[in-house]
């Protein structure tokens, strides 16, 4: 059994499998309703949640499992000083896999280390969001058939956005993938992305603050909400939150095919009126994000 911290400790091999396997859930669900009958997730949430946290508890159910929740800090014993270490330990009596969402990077890595089971990360502050980003590349490969061969544009919260260092990560495993970063400058991607990620792995990409400028060119686009919560000053924040706001009118000029993301919440990024667009994809998005949810949990239960 396998914990699943940060994507880039899947293989591209083992991405592959957990699609496959989506497609199959995705065809045949009937073949999988009782692969967990008897087995237990525990989700640990200490950061709210919406699609992350009940997209889990809905995998295990519709793979035959039960569910133990913890859905804030508050209500745990977190609250009264107990470390990540101790809360692991005691789960691991309950539960055969937790999800844990928390607010301090690395917190789910510590979890692993002191768990028995399979701990996977739900997102873990600024760092890592490993499931959505498998929601993400079921959703592009869905959508387009290939994870090859594009031009993906990120927008937004670049810097404090877990979910867009995880699709980098993903996305640059694959041939001919380019790079559209649009971001202010003060919530460009950090370094540490491009040079471990985009510059060791020779891979093309451009910085820009111009939306417009660049949609012409992109397959996918990737919108992203700015993370109010990783900010120290109120100020800031309200002075680039509303940075990119997407509108029907600034899709005139993108591809027909263009393929629109966003790992929601969405605050304010994109215009409801663009909604009913057939290039707007994050709805599906979130049904994707439960099938490979499934496809994870099965696998990091050894169930298949
Ligand atoms: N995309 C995502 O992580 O959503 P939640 O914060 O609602 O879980």
């Amino acid at each position: 059994m396998r914990s699943l911290i940060d994507i880039q400790e899947l293989s591209t091999a083992e991405i592959d499998e957990l699609l496959k396997i989506a497609q199959d859930i995705i065809n045949n669900p009937a073949k999988y309703s009782e692969m967990c009958k008897g087995k237990k997730l525990a989700t640990l949430f200490f950061e709210p949640s919406t699609r992350t946290r009940l997209s889990f508890e809905a995998a295990m159910y519709e793979l035959g499992g039960n569910v133990l929740s913890v859905s804030s800090a508050e209500s745990s014993s977190a609250a009264k000083g107990e470390s990540v270490a101790d809360t692991a330990k005691t789960i691991s009596n309950y539960a055969d896999i937790i999800a844990m969402r928390h607010p301090k990077e690395g917190a789910p890595l510590v979890a692993s280390m002191n768990a028995t089971i399979p701990v996977i990360n739900a997102g873990d502050g600024g760092h890592n969001h490993p499931t959505q980003t498998l929601a993400d590349l079921c959703t592009i490969y869905c959508e387009k058939g290939r994870l090859d061969n594009m031009t993906v544009g990120l927008c937004g919260d670049l810097k404090f956005g877990r979910t867009v260092h995880s699709l980098i990560a993903a996305m640059a495993r694959y041939e001919n993938v380019k790079f559209v970063l649009i971001s202010p400058v003060e919530l460009k991607v950090p370094s540490y992305v491009k040079k471990d990620i985009l510059k060791q792995k020779n891979i093309e990409y451009v910085q820009t603050t111009e939306l417009e400028e660049v949609m012409p060119e992109l397959d996918v686009l990737y919108m992203t909400r700015v993370q109010k919560e990783r900010f120290f000053n109120e100020e800031d924040y309200l002075r680039l939150k509303d940075s990119y706001i997407l509108t029907p009118e600034k899709l005139k000029n993108a591809k027909p095919d263009l393929s629109i993301l966003h790992p929601l919440p969405r605050v304010n990024e994109i215009a409801v009126a663009i909604d009913d667009d057939p290039r707007a994809c994050y709805f599906k998005q979130v049904y994707y994000g439960k099938i490979m949810r499934m496809s994870l949990i099965l696998k990091a239960l050894e169930v298949l």
